[in-house]
């Protein structure tokens, strides 16, 4: 059957271009066009819409989002607007809206967007989890990498990987993946995208984890700002339940933002015999700006050997604060696993280092942190 579709859109040569694309999708069915929310309110009733496209460029619509949601509470409703607003968006989600879409659409964009509908009501539920470390090679792109696709395997949720590591960011090599696109040409597009095209720019890599890999050359980083990666997280959110945030070390307004962004920050060391405590503490005193820091900063370990509960006792006596997890020493099978472009979770489940991701996956899907 049909959806029932009512469109509003002010812009006559809009109206007739979405109406026209609406007749020719498949599983959906013009039921009846207006120019403003207000005369489509007293009149569509007849039509029992089903599904309601709202032009959100009009301010006046907002002020019925209400309304239309309480006098035709079984429609779904969709803003649209020609760039994305992530204002208009938040308020058709708060009014018990569906989603929102850039205009003009496809069929196939339409579809997809009734598709993912039961996702866009994750966005109060999405989880971001950016990983900071103070100094690099301290084995977060290891520890993603196989986070993300333990998450992925354990909760059968979308899953997204963000490579923000935005000059060296290699993602991509521990995937195995050439990509068609990256986070530059998402940050480039970004106020043209809605949810539905920016999934395009991800590479899945199984059913539910997909990744966004960063840039193929350090000198086109340039073209990823605070704004962009920030807009990219936000609208990600549409998308997936769990979003992985890699990032170069050290703090950097990029890496600040996401930070900013995110639910949790895993804030990460490599042990390696020399000053990881001090840089620990010295990152976790700048993060201490955030009133909620204690619960969203997790500090972790890894390298670890003996890796056992009393050296997570030993380093949570040392930086002052409870350590979130310590990570074995495995860098035979880590590094040889990346080598191949394979993941150690993926190839050995029973080595130390995959129980423990397994682990730290089961804890976020628990929500115990
Ligand atoms: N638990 C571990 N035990 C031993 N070696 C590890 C472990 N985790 C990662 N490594 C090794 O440490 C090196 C750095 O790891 P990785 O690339 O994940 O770190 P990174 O923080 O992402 O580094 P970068 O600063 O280059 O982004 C790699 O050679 C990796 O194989
Ligand atoms: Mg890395």
């Amino acid at each position: 059957m049909a959806y029932r579709t009512v469109l509003i859109e002010d812009n006559q040569i809009m109206l007739e271009r979405l109406s026209s694309v609406i007749k020719n999708a498949p599983g959906f069915e013009l039921s009846a066009r207006y120019k403003n929310a207000g005369d489509a309110l007293g009149q569509m009733q007849a039509f029992k819409p089903e599904l309601i496209l709202l032009d959100m460029e009009n301010e006046r619509n907002h002020i019925l989002l209400s309304d239309l949601k309480k006098y035709y509470p079984h429609a779904v409703l969709i803003g649209m607007s020609r760039r994305w607003d992530s204002e208009a968006q938040a308020s058709i989600l708060h009014a018990g809206g569906g989603g929102f879409m850039i205009k003009p659409f496809t069929a196939e964009e339409l579809q997809e967007t009734i598709n993912n509908l039961s996702n866009f009501s994750q966005v109060s539920k999405s989880e971001v989890i950016t990983f900071f470390s103070p100094k690099g090679k301290s084995g977060k792109t290891t520890l993603i990498s196989n986070l993300g696709a333990a998450l992925a395997r354990r909760t059968g949720e979308q899953v997204a990987i963000i490579d923000g590591d935005l000059q060296f960011g290699d993602m991509a090599v521990f995937f195995n993946l050439t990509p068609q696109s990256t986070i530059v040409e998402a940050s480039r597009d970004i106020s043209f995208l809605s949810p539905v095209t920016l999934k395009t720019y991800f590479t899945p890599v199984g059913d539910n984890l997909s990744i966004l890999c960063g840039a193929s050359k350090p000198d086109l980083a340039e073209a990823v700002t605070m704004d962009s990666l920030a807009a990219i997280i936000h609208m990600a959110k549409n998308l997936f339940r769990y979003i992985l945030v890699d990032l170069s070390s050290g703090f950097t307004d990029i890496t600040a933002t996401a930070c900013e962004e995110s639910n949790k920050t895993i804030l990460m060391t490599m042990v390696n015999g020399g000053y990881e405590i001090q840089h620990m503490k010295r990152a976790f005193e700048i993060f201490q700006c955030w009133e909620d820091y204690k619960e969203r900063i997790l500090p972790v370990f890894t390298r670890v050997s003996p890796c056992t509960e009393e050296a997570r006792q030993q380093y949570s006596d040392a930086l002052g604060v409870p350590v979130y997890h310590v990570l074995p020493n495995e860098y035979l099978a880590v590094s040889s696993a990346a080598d191949n472009g394979r993941l150690l979770i993926n190839q050995d489940k029973n080595n130390s280092f995959s129980k423990a991701i397994d682990e730290m996956a089961d804890e976020f899907a628990r929500k115990v942190i």
